[in-house]
């Protein structure tokens, strides 16, 4: 079958990567894409939230399956639009409803959604600009730190942790009357702090039945010892080596069951991925929060695991028969190291011209923020390039990783070089 991924960075040229290797898909098309997925597929110039020109694509190239990579065409409605559509209807299209999305959309309903199915998550309340002395007097029943989450998409900025109870008096009321996120920080979600380690486990369902990828872990800081401002992700591993069993069933008894049973309960349609964000405090799992996509660059060391066929996976999910696929997962390891333009996550340049690509090997290139400009391929982004490698362990791997990291070359091109020690 034809098939269109929408998206340009890393987490789609791996989608590209994978489903090119299946013999079920005819003819790729990512859109808008990048200079990585310009080689495996052919790019199409578009908006990914221009549903219409979305529609004329995929009738125009005779598409029979969409995958969407990030959030905003999600959180829009695509899936509905698709299903609204009497010439779309029959097309497969990987991604939650409107409704499932509002789990990454409204920081408010993914708590109301969590209270509702017993899913273990951070005390929490929520506050609007009507309610914001309420609000004040909530922080004040609170331990430090302060956490404080803009309820909309807010690009991944929207989280505020505080140490100090005045500031957090201070950013609520930014926040609330002078819309610091803009609408996204109409109503602020204030929680309680969990103190623990991070990971990523993420799910892949059809509504009714769910299979569980591999699961991850990433760098969001961009600097070493996870310092400095919140990033999209300087690198990621896979597995994720604390993840044990006993911790695995856990996450699927108290958290994966209940929210797949949640969305069949509450009848809301769901044919894609959960990226489920964990705390594990002491020796339980709690969640803080959940995607409605995969995410980047964890894509770039998950779906490289996975053995099985991604087309036949994502067929059957569109069918709601996942129950009838196997899920094949490598053991080794696998890592990303993503290298990013100089002043990033603030600004910078683009432009720069990347060489060496063709030299690494025994590593996989992704392409985040790159295009093609006159035979060469130059920046286009804050993330520019990942490279993913396999290893018995992630020291093995990232060991490969950053060897080949050494041999890209672009003007002012960093990447963190302490992935993986947090974990020794
Ligand atoms: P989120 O966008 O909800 O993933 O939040 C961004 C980051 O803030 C997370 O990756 C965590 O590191 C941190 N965070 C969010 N909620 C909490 C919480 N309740 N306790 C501690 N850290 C949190
Ligand atoms: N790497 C985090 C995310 O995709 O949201």
């Amino acid at each position: 079958m034809n098939i269109l991924v929408l998206g340009s960075g890393g987490r789609e040229h791996t989608f590209a990567y994978k489903i090119a290797q299946s013999e079920q898909c005819e003819k790729l098309y990512v859109a808008p894409g990048n200079a990585g997925t310009s080689e495996i597929a052919e790019n199409i110039s578009l908006s990914v939230t221009d549903f219409e020109a979305i529609k004329k694509t995929v009738l125009e190239k005779d598409i029979q399956m969409v995958v969407v990579g990030p959030e905003d065409p999600l959180v829009q409605g695509i899936y509905d639009f698709f299903q609204q559509d009497s010439a779309l209807k029959h097309i497969k299209i990987i991604g939650p409803s409107k409704k499932g999305a509002l789990l990454e959309g409204s920081k408010e309903r993914a708590k109301e959604f969590m209270a509702m199915h017993n899913i273990p998550t951070a005390a929490y309340e929520s506050f609007t600009k009507e309610s914001v002395e309420a609000g004040k007097k909530f922080l004040e029943t609170l331990k430090a730190p302060y956490v404080l989450k803009a309820d909309g998409l807010a690009a991944g900025k929207g989280v505020l942790i505080l140490e100090d109870l005045a500031e957090a008096k201070t950013e609520l009321e930014n926040m609330l009357t002078n819309e610091k996120f803009g609408d996204a920080s109409k109503t602020v979600v204030i929680e309680e702090f969990l103190d623990g380690i991070e990971l990523s486990v993420f799910v892949l369902t059809d509504g009714k039945n769910y299979k569980i990828l591999p699961t991850a872990k990433d760098y969001k800081r961009i600097g070493e010892g996870d310092t400095g401002l919140n990033t999209g992700g300087m690198g990621a591993i896979s597995p994720v080596p604390f993840a044990d069993e006993a911790l695995m069933q856990k996450i699927e008894e108290r958290i994966v069951k209940p929210t797949i049973n949640g969305l069949r309960e509450e009848k809301i349609e769901y044919k894609g991925f959960v990226f489920i964000g964990l705390i594990k405090v002491e020796d339980n799992p709690y969640v803080i929060e959940y995607n409605v996509r995969m995410g980047d660059p964890e894509t770039e060391v998950v779906l490289p695991r996975i053995k099985s066929d991604l087309v036949e996976l994502l067929s059957k999910v569109a069918d709601e028969k996942l129950d009838e696929a196997t899920l094949e997962i490598d053991e080794r390891s696998a890592t990303t190291v993503m290298t990013v333009s100089g002043g990033y996550p603030e600004a910078y340049e683009k432009g720069k011209e990347i060489t060496g690509i063709e030299t690494i090997e025994d590593s996989i290139v992704f392409h985040a923020g790159t295009k093609e400009e006159n035979g060469k391929v130059v920046t286009n982004g804050g993330r520019v390039i990942a490279i993913t490698s396999f290893g018995e362990d992630y020291h093995k791997a990232l060991k490969k990783s950053y060897q080949n990291v050494e041999k890209l070359h672009f003007d002012k091109m960093y990447y963190r070089k302490d992935l993986g020690k947090d974990l020794n």
